[in-house]
C-alpha cells in the first residue's frame, strides 16, 4: 500500500454506524409497507395456513384486533384476501358480485372499528372460481378477457361501495384498468385509487397463496396464458405503458426479490408510485430457511426488504410487515 498518491479507501465511511447511516440511501419505514390479511367466515377464527408459516386467515372479528395491533407499530395499509368456503364457489365465480360477500362485510366491518385505516381489495375471480383461474372460462378453457373485465369492473365497485380505499385488480386481463375507473367514476367513487398489478409474471413463487385462499384446490393451476412469461422483460414497461394511460394511480410488479431488474427498469421508464409485491413463496422460502438453521429470519427479511426499495419501489406489499415493523420499533 505505499505510493505517492493518495489512497482511495471506501472503508473508511464503512467506520461506524454513524457514517453509515448519514450516508444510507434507503430506509425502511413502516408507512411503506403494506400487509396481506386473509379473511375466513366464521367468529373467533385464527386458521394457520399451509405452506405459510407464521401466517392465518382470520374470521372478521379476529382481522379487526390484528389491525389494531399492526396499527400499534405503524402499519395502516392491508391488502384483503377472501378465504371463501367451497360451497360458494362456482365455475363463473359469481359470489364475487354479492355485495353482501365475505370480503365486502370485512371491509364494512373494519372500516366502521377502525376509522383512519387504509383497505386495499382484491380484485380477482380466483378466491370464488372453483377452478381457480383469475376470470370466467370459455370453451376452450381459456380465461375470457373481455367478459371477465366485465364482472371484474362489477366486483370493483361493490368493494367501493362497502367502503374500500384502493382496489387491486390482480387478474392481468387487457384492458381492465380502463373499465374500471369509468365504473368508479361514474358511480360518484372517483376517488377510490386504483393500485394495479401492472407486470405479474406466471410464478411459481405463489403456492402458499393458492393454499390461503383455496384456488389449488384441483392441484397446481396454469395461469400462463393471462400472466407474463418471465423470460421477458421488456413487455413490464408495455403493460404498465398501457396502465398508465388507463389511468392507473400505482403500479404493482410482482414477484419483486428475483425481479429487482424489472422494478428498477421501470422505475427508471416511469414517473408514477411503483408497489413491490414480495409474494408468499418468497416470505415462506425464508421462514423455512430460517426454521433449518439457515439464515437469521429478520435480517435475511430486512435486507430483502431494502433490496427491493433500493430497486426502485416506493411501497412494498409483504407478509413479513408486522415483524418488520416490530423490529423498527424495538430499534
Ligand atoms: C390472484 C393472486 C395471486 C396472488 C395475489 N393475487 C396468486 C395467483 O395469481 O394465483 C399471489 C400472492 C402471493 O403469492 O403472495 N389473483
Amino acid at each position: 500500500m505505499t505510493s505517492n498518491n493518495p489512497i482511495y479507501r471506501p472503508r473508511r465511511s464503512r467506520k461506524n454506524i454513524q457514517i453509515k447511516n448519514m450516508l444510507s440511501e434507503v430506509v425502511i419505514d413502516a408507512s411503506n409497507l403494506i400487509l396481506p390479511v386473509f379473511i375466513c367466515s366464521g367468529y373467533n377464527i385464527r386458521r394457520e395456513i399451509k405452506n405459510l408459516p407464521g401466517q392465518f386467515q382470520f374470521s372478521i372479528d379476529v382481522a379487526v384486533e390484528k389491525i389494531k395491533y399492526a396499527q400499534s407499530v405503524g402499519i395502516n395499509f392491508f391488502m384483503l384476501f377472501p378465504s371463501i368456503d367451497s360451497n360458494l364457489k362456482s365455475c363463473d365465480g359469481k359470489e364475487a358480485l354479492n355485495s353482501e360477500n365475505l370480503i365486502c362485510e370485512a371491509i364494512k366491518v373494519i372500516k366502521s372499528k377502525i376509522s383512519d385505516v387504509i383497505l386495499i381489495s382484491d380484485v380477482a375471480l380466483d378466491p370464488y372460481t372453483d377452478h381457480g383461474h383469475d376470470g370466467v372460462l370459455g370453451n376452450d378453457g381459456d380465461v375470457l378477457n373481455d367478459q371477465t373485465v366485465e364482472v371484474l369492473s362489477k366486483q370493483a365497485l361493490n368493494q367501493a361501495k362497502a367502503g374500500s380505499d384502493i382496489v387491486a385488480p390482480s387478474d392481468m386481463m387487457d384492458g381492465r384498468v380502463a373499465q374500471i375507473r369509468n365504473e368508479l367514476d361514474k358511480n360518484g367513487f372517483e376517488n377510490v385509487l386504483i393500485m394495479s398489478y401492472s407486470v405479474k409474471y406466471a410464478s411459481h413463487l405463489y403456492g402458499p397463496f393458492r393454499n390461503a385462499v383455496g384456488s389449488n384446490s384441483h392441484g397446481p393451476i396454469d395461469k400462463s396464458t393471462y400472466q407474463m412469461d418471465f423470460k421477458r422483460s421488456r413487455e413490464a414497461l408495455i403493460e404498465i405503458d398501457l396502465d398508465v394511460k388507463e389511468s392507473a394511480d400505482m403500479v404493482i410488479i410482482k414477484p419483486a426479490g428475483f425481479y429487482l431488474d424489472i422494478i428498477k427498469e421501470a422505475r427508471q421508464n416511469f414517473k408514477l408510485p411503483i408497489i413491490g409485491y414480495q409474494v408468499s413463496g418468497e416470505y415462506a422460502m425464508m421462514k423455512y430457511a430460517a426454521s433449518a438453521g439457515a439464515i437469521d429470519f429478520d435480517r435475511v427479511l430486512f435486507e430483502s426488504l431494502i433490496a427491493i426499495k433500493r430497486a426502485g419501489a416506493d411501497a412494498i406489499i409483504t407478509y413479513g410487515a408486522l415483524e418488520i415493523a416490530e423490529m423498527l420499533t424495538k430499534k
